[in-house]
């Protein structure tokens, strides 16, 4: 795929972006950036890939991240001193869904905490990273993974049963180096919006109107402990709102959950 570099620059220039960074292939857009955030880049910095040699997830996980077609993106942001607010991830999952949808036409699901999935497969992953917490220094890297095509290629064993794309094999590679310019900077623009408007409790009623698990029973995994339980709702920080085997409520802020779909 020929990488339109010129296309992205100049759709995020009208959105004021600072500094935008691209590659074709890079090892962790989230690593880099934080050693551009360690060098004093500003907020709102961004870092795009089209393939990663070593792409991170949650919990420690690699996330594959193959070249064709595909989305690899992080952005930083320094809101000073001030307290975190707890949406800052949540508000990934809502800026890319909405994204996604506007820009490729598709209806997106969220699974708890920041999954994307369409179809029962998961097309996107978000890791957040936060740095230097409590002082006037600290910054979060917000890095999302989205599926935008399948990149052909073996998918390796153990997703096969739940990695998805946006649009599969329904577009080709010069079609995805249209769409991904505009996907990026759509993706940036809402992301930017909620963090200006201070991560507003709204954006959770975005986010619940997405959410694939409210309403069912789901395995959770925390380290090594799992048990079910059922979902009865997401609060307005973006917990988890459950209840256990005895009927107790329990609200988790983190941890992860499975579900059949
Ligand atoms: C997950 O699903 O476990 C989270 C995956 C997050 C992947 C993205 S891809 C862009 C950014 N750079 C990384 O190394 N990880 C995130």
């Amino acid at each position: 795929m020929e990488t339109d570099i010129r296309l992205f620059e100049q759709i995020f220039k009208e959105l004021m972006c600072p500094k935008l960074y691209i590659y074709d292939e890079i090892d962790s857009t989230n690593d880099r950036l934080k050693e551009y955030a360690d060098q004093g880049a500003a907020d709102g910095t961004v870092v795009v890939a089209l393939s990663q040699t070593n792409g991170h997830g949650r919990s420690g996980r690699t996330f594959y991240s193959p070249k064709g077609g595909n989305l690899y993106m992080s952005i930083l942001i320094r809101p000073g001193k001030a307290t975190l607010s707890p949406l800052i991830t949540p508000a990934g999952a809502v800026a890319t869904a909405k994204a996604i949808e506007k820009v490729c036409g598709k209806k997106v699901d969220i699974k708890w905490v920041n999954d994307l999935y369409l179809c029962g497969r998961k097309i996107c992953g978000i890791l957040a990273q936060g740095y230097n917490i409590g002082q006037d220094s600290q910054y979060i890297i917000i890095g999302i993974g989205i599926n935008v095509r399948n990149p052909g290629g073996d998918v390796p064993e153990e997703l096969r049963n739940i990695y998805g794309s946006v649009y599969g094999n329904e577009i080709t590679d010069a079609d995805a180096a249209m769409i991904l310019p505009r996907l990026s900077a759509e993706l940036y623009g809402n992301y930017m919006e909620m963090y200006k408007n201070g991560f507003q409790s709204g954006l959770m009623d975005e986010y619940r109107s997405r959410s694939n698990v409210i309403g069912k029973r789901v395995r959770y995994i925390s380290g090594n402990d799992e048990s079910y339980i059922d979902v009865i709702g997401i609060d307005d920080n973006g917990g988890l709102v459950t209840k256990d085997t005895n009927g107790d409520i329990v609200t988790y802020m983190d941890g992860e959950i499975r579900i059949k779909l």
